[in-house]
């Protein structure tokens, strides 16, 4: 499975927290701020963990939380592995939990998770992450909204009449329509992920997988670009059955699925809305919006016309972390976060992070991560920073886009960083 700590044939196992660490060297240790900065100096310890540790689940309970792509996701054995090494941590956060792989592997680990996030799509698919429903209730509602479906508002122009055969977009629309006004159960949540899943990708010899004309499945193509490719290469839309489609997805995702723990997803703003909750915390497993990373939403437009949005691209892409005016702005906006987390964190809580930036930006993500959790002044204490290194093409967490959506830079440059939150004076 990905990890990205399987660089070079070698996994490497997580830092043991409670053991002496040798080749740390104290660096930028601040008595006001509370935080030591421990920077390895030598190579990581080598504890080969063996083949993997997603073995040990049936390979039915990884399919769920594959039901959806995301840009910049990680791994599930990333947050699997923090929460191996910390098996008391009962409560975790992930305050911008994406597609919600902190809380599927909260799910398998048995433990409960909130999840936060600002992108409406991202709380679309981790919400299905939280959940449970057979296979036959998904298909039962979408077959009760395309029976029942009357007047349907079906987007139009170019982009829409290339993208989807005209029955096709119909019945889209109207499982968009049903979905948006119907209760907002366990089984809605589970279809509206799905289709989210299976709404564009290329097109495939035999029985097709995805709704739309040819596209990529991680991002949807901008209009223009979509128009010119189709046009170019005269792939006229074919006729694909909605229903056909959802019947194969749900039994392939939602036959044999883990029990349930509770999760919870909140829409909104990561500091804020840390701040509303009223649990403690033992844990925090999350990665920021990578730095120069601004368009979590535009590149996910169709998606997010899915499940209510415009059928323009949405460039504004409100409240999203990323797009401050400055550096120094994103390191305070980042040490907000950190300091909320905090709040809601026990004493010794762990934060665990992965964070990137594109090459564009130059900036090294190390040194923003640290500064971050430096501002923040609320007793979180670095224990170790490491680079992810590259994994290979297919396992990459994030990849440099240019604007028609192919890959053309060198991987994003990725940092993880694990804390500890010690007591500071005057926190609570
Ligand atoms: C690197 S992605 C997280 C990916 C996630 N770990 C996964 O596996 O899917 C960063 C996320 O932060 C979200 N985000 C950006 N600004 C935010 C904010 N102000 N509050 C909450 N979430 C925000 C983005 O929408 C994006 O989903």
């Amino acid at each position: 499975m990905a990890c990205a700590t399987q660089a070079a044939g070698h996994v490497w196992a997580p830092l043991d927290l409670a053991r002496p660490v040798h080749g740390l060297m104290l660096s930028g240790a601040t008595r006001d701020t509370g935080i030591c900065y421990c920077r390895r100096t030598l190579l990581y310890d080598s504890v080969v963990l063996g083949t993997g540790q997603l073995g040990e689940w049936s390979k039915d309970w990884l399919k769920l939380n594959a039901v959806c792509p995301y840009y910049t996701m990680f791994p599930l054995d990333f947050p699997l592995d923090h929460l191996r090494l910390y098996p008391d941590a009962r409560r975790v956060l992930d305050p911008f939990c994406g597609r919600g792989t902190t809380l599927y592997a909260a799910r398998l680990a048995g433990r409960q998770a909130v999840g936060i996030d600002i992108n409406p799509v991202a709380v679309a698919v981790a919400r299905a992450k939280t959940v449970q429903a057979s296979p036959v209730a998904v298909v039962q509602l979408a077959k009760r909204i395309l029976r029942d479906m009357g007047e349907v508002d079906i987007p139009e122009g170019e982009f829409w009449d290339w993208g989807f055969h005209p029955c096709t977009l119909r019945e889209v629309a109207a499982l968009r329509d049903g979905l948006r006004t119907c209760t907002d159960t366990p089984t809605a949540q589970l279809l509206r992920a799905l289709l989210l899943g299976v709404l564009h990708g290329p097109r495939n010899k035999g029985a097709p997988s995805y709704l739309s004309n040819q596209m990529p499945r991680t991002y949807a193509s901008k209009p223009a670009y979509a128009v010119r490719y189709w046009r170019m290469h005269a792939l006229d839309p074919v006729r694909v059955d909605t229903l056909d489609v959802i019947k194969r997805r749900a039994d392939h995702v939602l036959n044999d699925c883990p029990p349930r723990t509770p999760g919870r997803v909140v829409l909104g703003d990561a500091a804020r809305s840390v701040m509303a909750l009223r649990q403690r915390f033992d844990m925090v497993i999350t990665s920021p919006p990578y730095y120069g990373m601004r368009t979590y939403v535009a590149d996910q437009w169709l998606r997010n016309w899915f499940i209510g949005g415009a059928s323009e691209v949405p460039y504004g892409s409100e409240g999203q972390l990323a797009r401050q005016s400055s550096q120094a702005a994103f390191v305070s906006a980042l040490a907000d976060v950190w300091r909320a987390a905090a709040s809601r964190c026990r004493p010794q809580g762990r934060l665990v992070i992965r964070f990137g930036a594109l090459p564009s930006a130059k900036v090294s993500p190390e040194e923003l991560m640290v500064a971050s959790l430096r501002q923040a002044g609320a007793g979180w204490l670095v224990r170790d920073v490491r680079p992810v290194g590259v994994p290979s093409r297919h396992r990459r967490q994030a990849e440099q886009f240019n604007g028609s959506g192919r890959v053309v830079g060198r991987a994003v440059d990725e940092v993880d960083v694990t804390a500890e939150l010690v007591p500071t004076r005057g926190r609570r």
